[in-house]
């Protein structure tokens, strides 16, 4: 759905780039109602070649002349970036911020009290418009804001809303989830190397079961343990490797993943 709004994406790296990649694709914004910035001139021209948007190095321009700002720098720079932007990120403006571990607070103290604020948490599967996205809404967020939110996170994947609290709990799960799964495919195919595939195979196989399993989960909407015991036959295969990875604490090793990045995250933004 086309938002025609015109919106300014601050810091045109990776997450920068894949949002405009999804909105284009969606057809969610033209491509003359982005503006990107960033400080590398390369970056720019490539953003301008590859999708035809404005670009330019001036935050402030590029600010004030959008109805959305997108802050897709560093965390370890947005203070400075947010400095700057003070005059032209007013209640006019919709911001949301992408910055891992930067509480919607801070902005607020960076701007002004009435500023509406949106802190967005995608992750990498996003720049193949595969994400998730969790967002958490400051607190003069119309459900007019929150409908534009989705809408452009949801032209990188799906969109999940949950109280800012809880975006360290998102940062261990579907932040740094994908790595978890990349873990468990490299796994599954020296596994099948290791049973006589070849390397090439056992990685096609590997990659597309996790890909199937996770479709059939979102698709069927049903529970996994539904669709595990569907697998499992009596005496079968399967019930044979589940038992295995049952002794390996395969599931207690995720949940202790999950708590363990969780933990780090709050570590880092008290820091
Ligand atoms: N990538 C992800 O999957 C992901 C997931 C969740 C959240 N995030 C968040 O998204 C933000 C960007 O992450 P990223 O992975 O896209 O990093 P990135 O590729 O380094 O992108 C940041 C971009 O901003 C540019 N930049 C730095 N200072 C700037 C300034 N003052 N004005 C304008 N542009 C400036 C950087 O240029 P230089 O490279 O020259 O410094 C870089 O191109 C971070 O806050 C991160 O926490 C990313």
């Amino acid at each position: 759905m086309a938002l025609v709004k015109k919106i300014a994406i601050i810091g045109a790296g990776n997450m920068g780039e894949a949002l405009i990649a999804g909105m284009l694709a969606a057809k969610s914004a033209a491509p003359d109602e982005l503006h990107a910035t960033d400080i590398l001139t390369q970056r720019l021209d490539h953003l301008k070649a590859r999708y035809q948007v404005r670009v330019g190095m001036d935050n402030k321009a590029a600010a004030a002349w959008s109805d959305i700002t997108i802050l897709a720098v560093e965390p370890q720079v947005l203070d400075s970036v947010l400095d700057d932007l003070r005059s032209v990120l007013t209640e006019a403006k919709l911001i949301f911020s992408v910055a891992a571990g930067y509480p919607i607070r801070r902005i607020v103290a960076h701007l002004s009290p009435s500023v509406r604020v949106i802190r967005c948490m995608p992750n990498t599967p996003s720049e193949i418009q595969a994400g998730v996205s969790a967002i958490a809404l400051g607190g003069n967020v119309s459900r007019e804001d929150e409908r534009l939110a989705r809408a452009v996170f949801e032209s990188v994947g799906k969109v999940v809303l949950v109280d800012e609290r809880l975006m360290d709990a998102v940062t261990g799960l579907s932040g740094s989830g994908p790595a978890y799964i990349f873990l468990i495919i490299d796994a599954l195919a020296d596994g099948g190397v290791k049973m006589g595939l070849p390397r090439e195979a056992a990685l096609a196989l590997a990659a597309q079961t996790v890909l199937g399993a996770a479709r059939m989960v979102l698709e069927t909407g049903k529970h996994p343990g539904t669709l595990k015991d569907k697998v499992a036959s009596p005496g079968g295969t399967t019930i044979a490797g589940l038992h295995a990875l049952e002794q390996g604490r395969l599931r207690a090793s995720l949940i202790e993943a999950v708590e363990a990045a969780t933990k780090r995250s709050r570590e880092l933004g008290s820091e």
